[in-house]
């Protein structure tokens, strides 16, 4: 059995030796591959070009290597009959919890606004907000929305999500559909976005969502670039309603050199980092799923592509 390989970030060898160690009989291939195309059973796949597609005429299903797959959502040419699957797996969920917390605790602690003063060389608290007063919002209470605010729980903040389908997580007040969306923003201090690329939620993040948060709060956007209108953000920003943001992914990945946002006071910015792929745990995901599937059995998360997510 053959699975093809085509990762975003270079691991040298690092995926055929976990394969080696969890499952010998599957053989393990990087993209691009010159091998015989119609050898490869299974592709594990982050920005395919579109034109590969045809030459692997025997695979059995695709694998996002990511959560999202809105880069085959939006790929003309992915084989329509094949199974996708998206990427759920321990590792990518704790790292995601990790950044969602970090960058929660950065905005109430106000890591921004003190980074900036050291710059300027100014001494000077800002009066501690108790996390009971602190209104945090999660867009997006799916794998990784929801983990992130069973971790934000203990710290004791009013938290709160948002989603398509009403949820029941303890300590966390649940809106759900576009008719509670504004209801969800008036009171929501720090806002996490966590949602699906999809039709209905590219561009979420914009002036008139910014609008209907109070002054003076913070976005977080983990999800993808497109969620955000930047130049509104920038807009919310430079007139004083939003106090700050926190950006990991961005309209054009990489960002352009005469982007604003990179030197935007108000802003902390990192690399489509948030969340990286756990090689072990990854293949581990990998292989469950192809054995369940060789013996009958399903493969899952399989992607709803009506749904868009
Ligand atoms: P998921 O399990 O599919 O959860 C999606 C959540 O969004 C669900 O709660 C869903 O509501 C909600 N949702 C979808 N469409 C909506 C709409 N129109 N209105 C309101 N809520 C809506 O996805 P996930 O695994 O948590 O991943 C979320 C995203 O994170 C991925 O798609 C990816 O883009 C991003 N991500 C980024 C990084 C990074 O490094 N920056 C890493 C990993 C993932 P229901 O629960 O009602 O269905
Ligand atoms: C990364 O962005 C992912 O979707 O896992």
């Amino acid at each position: 059995m053959r699975i093809l390989l085509k990762t975003d970030i270079e691991r040298g060898d690092a995926w055929q030796k976990a394969f080696a160690e969890q499952a010998p009989d599957i053989d393990a291939v990087n993209w691009p591959f010159d091998g015989d195309p119609a050898s490869i059973d299974y592709a594990a796949v982050w920005n395919m070009p579109s034109d590969e597609w045809a030459r692997y005429k025997n695979l059995k299903a695709i694998f996002s290597m990511g959560a999202g797959i809105d880069h085959l959502a939006s790929d003309p040419k992915r084989p329509k009959h094949l199974p996708v699957v998206r990427l759920v797996e321990p590792g990518l969920t704790a790292g995601m919890t990790e950044f969602a917390v970090w960058s929660v605790l950065s905005h109430h602690r106000f890591i921004p606004e003190y980074t900036r003063q050291r710059q300027a060389r100014l001494w000077q608290g800002h009066v501690q907000i108790a996390p009971y007063d602190r209104r945090v919002g999660i867009m997006g209470l799916g794998v990784l929305g929801s983990d992130a605010a069973q971790k934000l729980a203990p710290f004791g903040f009013d938290l709160a999500g948002w989603s398509r389908s009403s949820k029941e997580l303890t300590g966390v007040k649940s809106y759900h559909g576009a008719e509670q969306l504004p209801a969800f923003l008036q009171r929501t201090e720090i806002l996490l976005c966590l949602l699906p690329l999809t039709d209905e939620t590219r561009g979420i993040l914009n002036a008139r969502t910014f609008a209907q948060l109070p002054k003076g709060a913070a976005v977080i956007n983990l999800a993808r670039g497109e969620h955000l209108v930047e130049k509104d953000l920038l807009a919310a920003l430079d007139s004083d309603h939003l106090s700050g943001a926190t950006l990991d992914v961005f309209e054009q990945e990489p960002l352009p050199q005469d982007s604003p946002i990179w030197d935007h006071p108000k802003v902390q910015m990192t690399p489509h980092v948030a969340s990286m792929l756990i090689v072990d745990s990854t293949v581990r995901f990998f292989v469950d799923n192809i054995r369940r599937f060789e013996q009958g059995g399903d493969l899952s998360p399989i992607v709803d592509f009506e749904r868009g997510y």
